[in-house]
């Protein structure tokens, strides 16, 4: 069974995704570290961001780990290093490159193969496994989504401003939002879940029972 979440930056889709799949002995895939991986395979390689091909390549070849919550690229543990701002903000070259897209939904698919998943991202339910079963839409106000970011900058002791959180996060909502292919918008058969004022676990618990309807 595969259940998808989609929905935009700071819904609370990666924490929610996590504990839903633990609770149903499901595996995580966390899809924006993919593609956060790529772009900083890029950067070190120093790529030139206006080479498709070049960017394409990397993608291909990426030697992708997940071990217990943690992202290994090529046997190094990124997990802290790929979630900079320095990355987010590359993030769009390789989020709008069709041939990294091609590679990291194949890369999804095969990682999803013959398993029980839960998978989040922005084109799960629409590109990647448009046959689920089980389709979720994350989301919550813009000022909600970006209270919660300066709270877990806060957490691993970054002070950020909300001001400037939303700015970035609306420009990024903007860049999801308006790409072609792989952009974010909620399959057709998607149950939409808006998450404003709800605690993570309460969010799984809602999740956790309309997947079990399913299952
Ligand atoms: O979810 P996260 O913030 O880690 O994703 C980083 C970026 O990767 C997103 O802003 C989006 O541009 C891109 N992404 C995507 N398709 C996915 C997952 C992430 O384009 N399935």
């Amino acid at each position: 069974m595969i259940v998808t979440i989609d929905g935009p930056a700071g819904a609370g889709k990666s924490t929610v995704a996590r504990m839903l799949a633990e609770r149903l002995g499901f595996d995580f895939l966390d899809t924006g570290a993919m593609y956060r991986c790529v772009v900083l395979q890029g950067s070190r390689q120093e790529v030139d961001w206006e080479d498709d091909d070049a960017l394409g390549a990397i993608a291909r070849e990426l030697q992708l780990k997940f071990d217990k919550g943690s992202v290994l690229l090529d046997g190094e543990d990124v997990s802290a290093e790929i979630r900079t701002p320095e990355v987010t903000a590359l993030i769009h070259h390789g989020a709008d490159n069709l041939q990294v897209r091609e590679a990291m939904v194949a890369l999804q698919r095969r990682l999803a193969d013959g398993k029980s998943v839960v998978t989040e991202g922005r084109d799960q339910g629409t590109v990647a496994f448009p046959d689920s079963q089980c389709k979720f839409f994350l989301s919550a106000s813009a000022e909600e989504r970006a209270k919660r970011r300066v709270e877990q900058m806060r957490q691993t002791g970054k002070e950020v401003s909300l001001d400037e959180v939303l700015q970035l996060q609306n420009r990024r909502d903007q860049q999801d939002e308006s790409r072609e292919v792989g952009g974010l918008r909620a399959a057709e058969d998607a149950l939409h879940v808006i998450t404003d004022g709800m605690r993570p676990f309460e969010v799984v618990e809602h999740l956790e029972r309309l997947v079990r309807m399913r299952m």
